[in-house]
């Protein structure tokens, strides 16, 4: 690509190229570090990619080329909260800019909705932790990315137990949304209706009768997550890992959610690829939350 790239909004009938180029630069980035690459080439487009554009159709650019599509961002405003969801310029492409006026839009789009956070679940590339740091944002905490077999999730259920007070049961949506504004600062009452429609698991945990945790569960992927305390949230990751009759279950845990991640390491669960969680400041109560994963958080 040579000279300043044409920025312009992502329409639906774009989703299909942007993804393509979400999936080269991403699989790309995992050969450079060594990974196995996480999804071929021609994967269909994310449905969590499709509700950031739903949401927020204003804050989902292209940079365009010659007719083709070079790189992308999306950016999701949540309350006072502006989330980076993605951020992918092509390979051949990466180190000459095109980044850089990306990112100005999707800022001048949480600008214009005046937040006053600033947060993303970054990837370990160096122009990537550039931007992001010239962007007014500081590295937080790593987010590990965790994997239980069958034999580990038995391990949680074993260790994470429920008094004679606490049960299990189905998690009602406005549960969902109140324990989310607590920890989250916003109810995301739209989100949790999208997740609640992709999961085949929503479950709640009671303490004397009150309401303490949720945990959905998407196929193998948990989360959404959140708690009242550390226990309550631990108990419900367990019941959702429980949920799927034993299978494997990913998890990405924020550095933040100490006693989360120290159980399950503790119970086996295998770390894989890390991330790091950078913020322009500290907000909610992040060790009480579960993200649904890096392109919603
Ligand atoms: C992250 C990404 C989208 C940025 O787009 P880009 O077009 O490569 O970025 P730019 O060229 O605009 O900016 C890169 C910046 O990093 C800086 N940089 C590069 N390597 C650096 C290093 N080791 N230390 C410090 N700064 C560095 C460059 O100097 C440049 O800053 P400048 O414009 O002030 O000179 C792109 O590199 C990419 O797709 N990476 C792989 C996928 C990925 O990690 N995405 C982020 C997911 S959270």
């Amino acid at each position: 690509m040579s000279g300043e790239p044409h920025i312009r909004k992502v329409r639906p009938d774009d989703l299909e190229e942007v993804w393509r180029v979400h999936v080269a630069s991403s699989n790309d980035l995992a050969a450079r570090r060594g990974r196995p690459t996480a999804r071929p080439a021609d994967a269909p487009v994310a449905s969590d990619a499709r509700a950031g554009l739903a949401s927020d159709p204003d804050g989902y650019f292209c940079a365009v080329e010659e007719g083709r599509i070079h790189g992308m961002v999306s950016a999701l405003v949540r309350g006072r909260v502006w989330y980076l969801s993605m951020f992918f310029v092509l390979p051949g492409d990466q180190g000459r800019g095109v980044g850089r006026a990306l990112l100005e839009r999707a800022l001048a789009y949480g600008e214009a909705r005046g937040v006053e956070v600033r947060c993303v679940w970054a990837s370990l590339d160096p122009r990537a932790q550039a931007r992001y740091v010239m962007a007014g944002m500081a590295p937080r905490w790593p987010i590990y990315r965790l994997e239980g077999d069958a034999a580990a999730v038995a391990r949680l259920r074993a260790r994470v137990g429920l008094d004679a007070r606490e049960r299990e049961l189905p998690c009602d949506p406005a549960a969902a949304e109140k324990l989310t504004a607590e920890v989250f600062g916003h109810g995301r009452a739209d989100d949790l209706a999208y997740w609640r429609s992709d999961a085949s698991a929503a479950l709640a945990i009671e303490r004397g009768g009150e309401l303490t945790a949720f945990a959905y569960r998407r196929g193998e992927r948990i989360g959404p997550a959140a708690g009242l305390d550390e226990t309550a949230l631990l108990q419900a990751v367990a019941a959702a890992a429980n949920a799927g009759g034993g299978g494997n279950v990913t998890v990405r845990v924020p550095g933040a959610c100490a006693s989360l991640l120290e159980a399950l390491v503790g119970c086996g669960f295998r770390i894989g690829e890390l991330a790091v969680f950078l913020a322009s400041r500290p907000f909610g109560r992040p060790e009480l939350y579960l993200p649904s994963g890096p392109i919603l958080y």
